[in-house]
């Protein structure tokens, strides 16, 4: 059967997900919302205000999948709009979408389930949270308790930061989840996850930050497989991370089904590594997606369907034998700022081992213009991480915009 798939979202993310999904001969239409300026170059962008518009087009059009991309529909629910008209939809239930939604609640969950995770406190106002930052010590990390893409965490590192930090942070949010600062390597592991059954993507590092020292911001560059992850910490990562997690939301009545993002650092104990959890995500992770999915053998349509059956134990995950590098180009003046309209010029693309995925561009009269933070990414892969990381910056030499950010020490170990 042909598939008329519709991908919400509009980052490199969900051109990544389109490109990959239209290299199938099984996929016969494609459409985006709201999609970018690269985007309608591989699908049909379309314009739809709320979830009861994107059900409708849906049932209009005969869509046969959608794919939700970014956390915001998914923690407001689309899944269940789109469930309850009889679409089929991939992606994880708003209550399930907790995990991602509410840090308090994924600390509680951790805690409750002896998963490992920073000691914690949560405040409501100003005054508490900094009494209790001086019982973890410092440095201490600050979050706001909602979604805040990548840029809602700070780490102070004294009192007179702290105090600063959550003034502003109380400003806008009434929850603050306070956690001991763990020193270590971090790492993301992504599972396609159907109840109880997953199946467990190559881990990645992903960057977070603009520069080795500088701001946080929802991701800067990736890698994957890393060379951290051996069979010995999979086997750690698998018992004491997902299966616990898992297990209590199939207990909790909110079974969880898409994609799960396991965000992890990783502390040396004893000589070993231990994993402890940060965060979870309830998708894939942007710029992660631009570096797992060149290394996927198995269809991508077919993972996704067997999540949405719960078939995963019914499909073997076939990886291509490489590694793949992904560089984020940033806008002027990203994270603190967001830029748009400048002129993007890209030199002809031609190569095997490389492709660039759109991010927040925009196409006016066939030329793309910068129309958020993270532009594009360029991504590599080859048979080792070095050549994986040439054939990555040798794209980045062929894109250009005034103010163009990127870091230059992806993958480099
Ligand atoms: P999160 O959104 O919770 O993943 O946090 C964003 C980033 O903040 C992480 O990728 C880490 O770099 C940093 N971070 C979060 N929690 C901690 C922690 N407990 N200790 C050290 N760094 C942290
Ligand atoms: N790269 C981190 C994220 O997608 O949340």
């Amino acid at each position: 059967m042909k598939r008329k798939v519709l991908i919400i979202g509009g980052g490199a993310r969900e051109y990544a997900l389109g490109r990959k999904l239209k290299e199938d001969p099984r996929v016969s239409e494609l459409f985006f919302c709201p999609g970018n300026g690269g985007t309608q170059s591989i699908g049909e962008n379309v314009l739809l205000q709320d979830f009861a518009q994107i059900a409708a087009f849906a049932q209009e059009k005969m869509i046969n999948l959608i794919v939700v991309g970014p956390e915001e529909p998914l923690v407001g629910g689309l899944v269940d709009v789109l469930q309850k008209a009889g679409v089929a939809v991939f992606g994880p239930s708003q209550k399930a979408s907790v995990l991602e939604g509410s840090k308090s609640f994924t600390k509680a969950l951790a805690t409750a389930h002896k998963i490992p995770t920073a000691p914690y406190f949560i405040a409501t106002h100003c005054k508490e949270a900094l009494a209790r930052a001086k019982i973890l010590g410092f440095p201490v990390v600050l979050k706001a308790d909602g979604l805040a893409q990548g840029k809602g965490v700070i780490v102070a590192q004294s009192e007179e930061e702290a105090q600063i930090a959550l003034e502003n942070l109380f400003k806008a949010h009434s929850k603050v989840v306070l956690e001991k600062f763990l020193e270590g390597l971090e790492l993301s592991v992504l599972a396609f996850v159907s109840g109880q059954d997953f199946l467990l993507l190559p881990a990645c590092h992903d960057y977070k930050k603009l520069h080795p020292n500088g701001p946080n911001t929802g991701g800067m560059g990736a890698f994957a497989p890393s060379h951290l992850c051996d069979d010995t910490l999979k086997e750690k990562i698998v018992a004491r991370i997902f299966k616990p997690t898992l297990k209590a939301m199939q207990e909790n009545n909110t079974p969880f089904v898409g994609v799960l993002y396991a965000g992890l650092m990783l502390v040396e104990e004893n000589g070993q590594l231990e994993p402890y959890l940060l965060e979870f995500n309830v998708r894939f992770g942007d710029p992660e997606c631009s570096v797992l999915l060149p290394l996927l053998k198995t269809p991508l349509l077919d993972l996704i369907e067997a999540t949405m059956q719960g078939n995963l134990d019914q499909i073997p995950l076939e990886l291509h034998p490489q590694h793949a590098l992904g560089v984020v180009l940033a806008c002027k003046d990203y994270p603190r700022q967001i830029s748009h309209g400048q002129s993007i010029y890209i030199d002809p693309i031609d190569e095997k081992n490389a492709c660039l995925d759109l991010g927040k561009i925009a196409q006016e009269n066939g030329v793309f213009l910068v129309a958020g933070g993270r532009v594009c990414v360029c991504v590599g892969w080859g048979k080792s991480l070095t050549e994986a990381k040439s054939h990555a910056y040798h794209l980045v030499k062929k894109v250009q915009f005034e103010g163009m950010q990127f870091r230059e020490d992806i993958g480099v170990l």
